[in-house]
Order: structure tokens, then sequence, then C-alpha cells
């Protein structure tokens, strides 16, 4: 099933421009978070990464031909202190156990090493598109933290799109007390309605392409509303012990 949704996806990147130039832009504004050396990329399901970043090295829990290696971000084979980058792009809501994967972050990066990680952000706007017009659960009521007995039969696609917004809005502090080796380097609330009016990978594109770069322009422009409109967060974690 995973294989399936994910080779359907990668046929559907080739085919739609207008999909490759969003992420492109939203590719730009994570690489500009990463320090010098070793790169890793969890959860890199289509690939697309390594158009951006031809240097990082892209894994899944998934085999897929086009990635360097399987590898489940709550137990990461990697040495302690080898790496400089973790890079999560709609991967961190599908992980089952979360302090699983930071408590791996903070053994495996160096010090100075990041965490960078794009998820879904619930705004005001996102929320009720994200809750009924999206396949992936909202669950609110979840402590991402605490950990949860491994659930027989669970896929790679099951998830919480609530995760990075619990853990990087709602409850910050309880991130804070639990990584006090982690700094919280650099949070953004971005992207509104291009992503849905692209159809993302799953339905046509309603935006054509000439409307999509004053579209950009304008959502970077809103961003300063972006608890009311944001469907991304961007958030930067530093390792500063
Ligand atoms: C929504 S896809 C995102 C794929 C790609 N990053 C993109 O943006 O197109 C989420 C990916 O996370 C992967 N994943 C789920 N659980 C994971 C885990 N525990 N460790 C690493 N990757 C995981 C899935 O296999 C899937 O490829």
């Amino acid at each position: 099933m995973s294989h399936e949704v994910l080779h359907r996806h990668r046929a559907v990147w080739e085919q739609k421009p207008v999909l490759r130039q969003l992420y492109a832009d939203w590719y730009r504004a994570m690489a500009a978070w990463l320090v010098s050396g070793p790169t890793v990329e969890l959860g890199g399901g289509t690939g697309n990464l390594k158009e951006h970043l031809p240097e990082a090295y892209c894994t899944d829990v998934v085999v897929l031909p086009w990635l360097n290696l399987v590898a489940d971000g709550q137990r990461l084979p990697f040495r302690s202190e080898s790496l400089a980058n973790l890079v999560l792009f709609d991967c961190l809501h599908h992980i089952e156990n979360v302090a699983l994967f930071f408590d791996e972050a903070q053994r495996t990066l160096r010090v100075d090493g990041r965490i960078v990680i794009m998820d879904p952000y619930l705004s005001w706007l996102s929320w009720p598109v994200y809750r009924w017009f999206h396949p992936e659960p909202v669950d609110y009521r979840d402590d991402p933290l605490y950990p949860k007995p491994p659930q027989t039969g669970r896929r790679p696609f099951d998830a919480n799109q609530a995760v990075a917004t619990i853990l990087f809005e709602r409850n910050q502090a309880g991130f804070e007390v639990r990584y006090p080796g982690f700094s919280i380097r650099h949070m953004r609330r971005m992207a509104c309605a291009a992503y849905p009016l692209s159809g993302g990978f799953d339905h046509p594109s309603l935006l054509p392409q000439w409307l999509l770069t004053p579209m950009l322009r304008l959502e970077h422009q809103l961003e300063r509303w972006g608890r009311f409109l944001a469907f991304r967060m961007l958030v930067v974690i530093e390792r500063r012990v």
C-alpha cells in the first residue's frame, strides 16, 4: 500500500510542474537552515528532496529503489554525534513514537547539529481543510511525547496531522522541559491556499502555472497572519549540548 502510494506520487511529481515549483519554494526555505556536514533525510518517500539537495542521504522506513537507505526514525542506524542535519518533510506526523525520534536525534546529531522539520500546521483556516478534506486524522488529544505501545498493523502512512502544532505551539514548554539539550532556533507558520489549489498528489490542479509565482509572493506577505492562515510549519531545532 505505502509502496503503491509512493510510486504513484513519484509519477505525479514528474507530470505536475506546479507541484515541483511549490515544493522548490519549501525546500529552499528548509535548506537555508542546514549547517555544513552530513545531512540525512527521514521519510524521504518520493525522493524529491534529492533534486534540491543532492548531497543529502535520503532514507525511508519503506524500501524504495531511489533512496539511499531504509531507516526508521525511531531507531536510527547512525553513529552517535555523526550527523550535522536531520531533515523531515511531512514525516514527523507519521512517526508512531515521536519521543523515540527526538531521543535518536539527540544521540546522532553533533553539538550544533539541526533537525529541520516541515509538517502540517493547524491554523484557523487549515484546521477544517485538514480535518474534513484530508484523509489523515487530526487528534489534538494526543500527547506526541507520551510513549505508545507499538500498534500491530500500523502502516507508514498512519498519522496525526496535529503533532507539530501540539509540540511546537500548544505545548512547546513540554518539549523544552523534556529536551533541554535542544533549542528551537526558528519557527515559521507558512504556506496557504496554493497547495490545496494545486490538488497536491491526489487531485487535478486548479492553479494555473502562471498564477503560482504571484500567489507565493502573496503567501509570503500573509505569513504575519500565519496563526490564522498557515497550512505548514517550518521548525528548526538545534542541539545545544
Ligand atoms: C507523507 S510521506 C512524505 C514523503 C516525502 N518526504 C514527501 O514530502 O513527498 C511520509 C513518509 O514518512 C515515512 N515514514 C513513516 N513512518 C516513518 C518512520 N518511523 N521513520 C521514517 N520514515 C517514516 C513514510 O514511509 C512516508 O514515505
